[in-house]
């Protein structure tokens, strides 16, 4: 079940949520979480949340604001789910996308993205078995300093 080629590798999720500066006490949500919920169960936050379309719990009727958003995200509405993300979320917004996925940040997009108090602080780039290439766009609020950086693990 949990060998499904949208879900992401254990290993990569831990590592990518290591690089999100979220605190214990904080509180996070796992907006697509999946069957596998690989990003839920890797939040070092106690107080964490999940919602998953397939298990009956659509994140567009989530109210609750929360810390952090951090996942890999279904990607057909990539947009719309973002501007959920910003309303709800008070700290920060961490997506995995794929190259394709991440032009949906064109500059008026971003520029919408700023007026609403959202900065991009970290782009992080990963290789996995396919298709290869991954991004991960931590946005935040405020003005973050910006970092961007790779691995070179090869992740499933
Ligand atoms: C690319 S998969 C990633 C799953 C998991 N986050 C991971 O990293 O392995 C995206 C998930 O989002 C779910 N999804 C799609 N639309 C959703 C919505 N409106 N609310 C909650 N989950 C949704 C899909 O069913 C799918 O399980």
């Amino acid at each position: 079940m949990f060998d499904h080629p949208h879900y992401t590798d254990p290993k990569l999720a831990a590592d990518l949520l290591g690089l999100v500066p979220m605190a214990a006490d904080d509180t996070y949500l796992d907006p697509c979480c999946g069957l596998n919920k690989v990003f839920f169960d890797h939040s070092i936050c106690h107080e964490k949340y999940w919602c998953e379309i397939e298990l009956g719990r659509d994140f567009y009727d989530w109210r609750t604001p929360v810390d952090w958003i951090v996942t890999n995200p279904e990607y057909t509405k990539l947009w719309k789910l973002h501007c959920h993300a910003m309303w709800l979320a008070k700290k920060g917004i961490g997506w995995l996308l794929s190259r394709e996925a991440i032009s949906v940040f064109g500059p008026g997009r971003l520029s919408e993205a700023e007026q609403r108090g959202w900065t991009i602080s970290k782009c992080h780039v990963v290789e996995t078995r396919w298709p290869r290439c991954f991004y991960f766009l931590l946005f935040e609020r405020g003005n973050p300093k910006f970092s961007f950086s790779w691995s070179c693990e090869r992740y499933d």
